[in-house]
Parts: C-alpha cells; sequence; structure tokens
C-alpha cells in the first residue's frame, strides 16, 4: 500500500493519480476540512482515504498501517486555517508522520522538499531541512526529491505571471537561470526514486530540461502570444526588505522563496535522467499549453 500525505494537493493529487492509473494501491490521507472536491476527486481515482491530520499522531499511526511506501508532499504554506502552520505542520506533523512510519516499519519514504538556498534561510526551508535530517535518522530507508520551481506555481497568475492579460512579473534581475520543472515530472520521478533501490537514502535534485532566465520565459510566451507583455519587476533590495521586515513567518518564508527564485537555480538533469528516464516538459510546451486556453 502507498500512502500519500498531501493527496488534496497539487503534487499529492498527481502521485494518487499516476499510482492509482497504474494499477496500484493507494491511500490518501484527506482532513475533515479539505476541500470536499478534492476528495471527491480522490474517491473517482479509486484511492482509499484515511482521514487524518499531520497534528494528530493518531491519525497518521491509523494512516500508516499496512503502508509500505510514504510519500509526504504536505505543506502548510497556502493554508489559510488557524493553527494550521509551517511550525505545526512543516516542522512537527512531518516529524510526527516519520515516527508514525518508523513504528509502522514502512519500507521506504519519500519526503518532497525543495532545493533551497545555503545563503539564508526561512521558515519553511528551515523546517524542510529538519524533516529531512529527522528522516535520515529514523532508521526508515528515505529518499529526499529536492525539487527545484514549479512553472505551473511560478509561471501562474498567483505569482503575477499571467499571460491571459499579457502581465508578467520578474524576481530579482530576472537574469539569473532556473531549472523549471513541471509538477506532473516531479511526480513521475519521484515515484521512480520510490521503487528504486538505487535511491534508497539519497537526494535527488529534480527540475526541468532546461535552465532559463525569468526573460528567456517572458520571450518564449510573448513569440507563441504574438503580443509583447507587461514586465514587473520586484527588485533583490525590495525582497531583502520583505524579508527583513516580515511580520509572520508566512511572509518571512513568501519573501525568501522570491529572493532564492529570482537569484536562480540550475540543475544539470542528464546525470538522474540516465538513472531515471522521464520525459521532461518544456516552458515552450507549457507556454503553448497555457496559450492553448
Ligand atoms: N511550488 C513550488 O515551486 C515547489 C517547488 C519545490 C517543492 N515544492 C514542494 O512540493 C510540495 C507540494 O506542493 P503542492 O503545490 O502540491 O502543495 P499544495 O497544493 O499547497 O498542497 C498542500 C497539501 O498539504 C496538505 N496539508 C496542509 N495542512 C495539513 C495538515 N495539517 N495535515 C495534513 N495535510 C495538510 C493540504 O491538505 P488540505 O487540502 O486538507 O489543506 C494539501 O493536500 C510542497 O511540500 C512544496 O514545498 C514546491
Amino acid at each position: 500500500m502507498n500512502l500519500v500525505v498531501g493527496a488534496t494537493g497539487t503534487l499529492g493529487g498527481e502521485i494518487c493519480s499516476r499510482l492509482a492509473q497504474a494499477g496500484k494501491p493507494v491511500r490518501g490521507l484527506v482532513r475533515t476540512s479539505s476541500n470536499p472536491e478534492r476528495v471527491a476527486a480522490l474517491e473517482k481515482l479509486g484511492v482509499e482515504l484515511a482521514t487524518g491530520d499531520l497534528r494528530d499522531p493518531a491519525s497518521l499511526d491509523a494512516a500508516c498501517r499496512g503502508v509500505t511506501t510514504v510519500y509526504s508532499t504536505a505543506t502548510a504554506i497556502l493554508s489559510q486555517e488557524e493553527g494550521n502552520t509551517l511550525d505545526r505542520v512543516d516542522r512537527e506533523g512531518q516529524a510526527n508522520l516519520v515516527e508514525s512510519a518508523r513504528k509502522a516499519k514502512v519500507r521506504r519514504f519519500v519526503f518532497i522538499s525543495f532545493r533551497g538556498t545555503k545563503d539564508f534561510d526561512f521558515p519553511l526551508q528551515a523546517a524542510k531541512r529538519a524533516t529531512a535530517e529527522r528522516l535520515k535518522e529514523s532508521g526508515i530507508p528515505w529518499t529526499v526529491i529536492e525539487a527545484s520551481v514549479f512553472m505551473e506555481v511560478w509561471l501562474g497568475p498567483h505569482l503575477g505571471f499571467d499571460p491571459a492579460n499579457g502581465k508578467a512579473r520578474v524576481f530579482c534581475s530576472g537574469e539569473k537561470k532556473i531549472s523549471w520543472v513541471s509538477y506532473h515530472d516531479v511526480a513521475a520521478l519521484a515515484i521512480a526514486a520510490a521503487e528504486s533501490p538505487e535511491a534508497e537514502n539519497r537526494v535527488i535534485e529534480v527540475g526541468g530540461p532546461e535552465a532559463l532566465t525569468h526573460h528567456d520565459v517572458i520571450r518564449i510566451f510573448e513569440e507563441r502570444a504574438g503580443r509583447k507583455f507587461d514586465v514587473e519587476r520586484l527588485p533583490e533590495e525590495a525582497l531583502e526588505g520583505m524579508r527583513a521586515n516580515a511580520k509572520s513567518p508566512i511572509e518571512e518564508t513568501f519573501a525568501g522563496l522570491m529572493l532564492f527564485v529570482g537569484r536562480g537555480d540550475e540543475i544539470d538533469m542528464q546525470p538522474i535522467l540516465k538513472r531515471y528516464p522521464v520525459r521532461l516538459t518544456s516552458v515552450r510546451e507549457y507556454a503553448e499549453r497555457v496559450l492553448a486556453g
């Protein structure tokens, strides 16, 4: 049995879908407060539902029963819910899950993290690193996926990239290269790694097929759309100011993430693709898909 914690989220939902379509047994952790449409979509896929919460260890013990592989994609970064904080979920909650998985003697724990930066720390990054350390010390065979920037999130309207309205936003100079990756491909690689003995006790970095600057990306979209975009730039100093003056761990995390993205993140995927042959989506393909509506 595979357990996906974060099943109602973007990446966790994709992992559930791929596992179910491959005929593999999947259990998804859902919360009483989860979006009912997302829960219904999981049921339609044939995913077994386990109701629980990373803040409730007993619910995790029950969800882990009979599980061989745990995938944890969960995060509170977008949560609007009182008390569902980065500290309670991404730090303490993930630690609870590691403990439940250890007691259930799972054979692999795949933890989804991100690349992060060594230049400075921020709450989400600190929590991710703490979880990865805890997992490595737990005795459970583990795989940590360190993913680069999801194109569907960072090249999407929620973060000011709005091709339908000819608008784009760049962080810092917009001239640093980034290995934009599709979350679909992160899901494929996470499953391939979970099923590979060779990926046991390893960190796997996951990026897209080609590192491109923000300006390269905007040119691709402009060519495809046949129009110039209005580009808003958030300078590095402004982002540093946001980080220094942040009034909450979430604000500090968003400023930290924008700085991380603005300063660039390149990954050479060739060695990883030799081991796990997944076809990676390019920004060009993504642009075509988005502009086609
Ligand atoms: N966006 C990027 O560019 C990027 C890059 C690299 C790595 N990542 C990582 O990829 C992972 C997946 O991202 P995503 O976009 O799929 O996230 P998402 O769509 O925001 O999903 C978050 C999931 O976490 C669950 N969750 C929140 N609080 C919980 C709690 N207390 N107990 C149990 N589950 C809880 C949510 O459940 P409910 O539906 O019940 O709220 C939801 O299923 C994250 O860990 C993120 O850090 C993202």
